[in-house]
């Protein structure tokens, strides 16, 4: 689906935009995947895992992505940059249509301006006009408490544990933890 324009201040006092992608926002894409890989141990990728990402794909992800009905992405634009994105999706199979799956991430001089807080009042905004979700689902990589207080203030919960989901390239073992949100129906 298509979200028009949603302008905000961010709290160094710049404003920011969310909206749905466009053509013009590749190359921008393409650089905030790789950078933010590089950024933080807590998205799935390394910066060489990255080769998969070619404007091809992305302009095909923002073509289903906004012709979906059930699914939503959402660009942050700082100063006309790509700063990162966040997106929604309602699980496709019948016995789990009750649930959206959504994600986030930003560059990391983007941090803690509140750009992570906005996009999630606009998932849950997004989700709210989905009549049959009634829980929205996202996982975090053990350590990244930044983003756990993010969902945590969202109303999301630890529902389930994955241990030792991942090992870092130092070698340290880390869970993943599941967080589940139940929608006021
Ligand atoms: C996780 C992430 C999306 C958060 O977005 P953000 O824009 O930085 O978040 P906000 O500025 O809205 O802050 C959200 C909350 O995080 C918490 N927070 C902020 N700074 C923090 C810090 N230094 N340490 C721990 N928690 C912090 C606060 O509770 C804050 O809420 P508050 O401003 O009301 O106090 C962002 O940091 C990011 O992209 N990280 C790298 C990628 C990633 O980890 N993605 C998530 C994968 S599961």
């Amino acid at each position: 689906m298509i979200i028009e324009d949603i302008w905000f201040d961010l709290k160094d006092g710049r404003r920011a935009l969310l909206r749905s992608p466009r053509e013009e926002d590749i190359p921008g894409t393409l650089d905030y995947l790789v950078r933010s890989a590089g950024e933080t141990e807590f998205i799935l990728r390394y910066p060489e895992e990255c080769g998969r990402y070619t404007p091809e794909l992305e302009r095909a992800v923002f073509e289903r992505k906004n012709a979906s009905p059930t699914e939503a992405m959402l660009m942050c634009l700082v100063d006309g940059r790509v700063v990162g994105n966040c997106d929604i999706a309602v699980l496709p199979h019948i016995k789990a249509r009750h649930r959206a799956t959504v994600a986030i991430a930003l560059l990391q001089e983007y941090w803690g301006l509140g750009i992570g807080t906005r996009m999630f009042r606009e998932l849950i905004g997004i989700a709210e006009g989905f009549p049959q979700v009634t829980q929205l689902e996202l996982d975090f990589i053990e350590g990244n408490d930044r983003a756990r207080r993010l969902y945590e203030k969202m109303g999301f919960r630890i529902a389930g544990v994955h241990p030792d989901a991942f090992r870092f390239r130092d070698g340290s073992l880390h869970n993943e933890y599941l967080m589940i949100r139940k929608m006021n129906r």
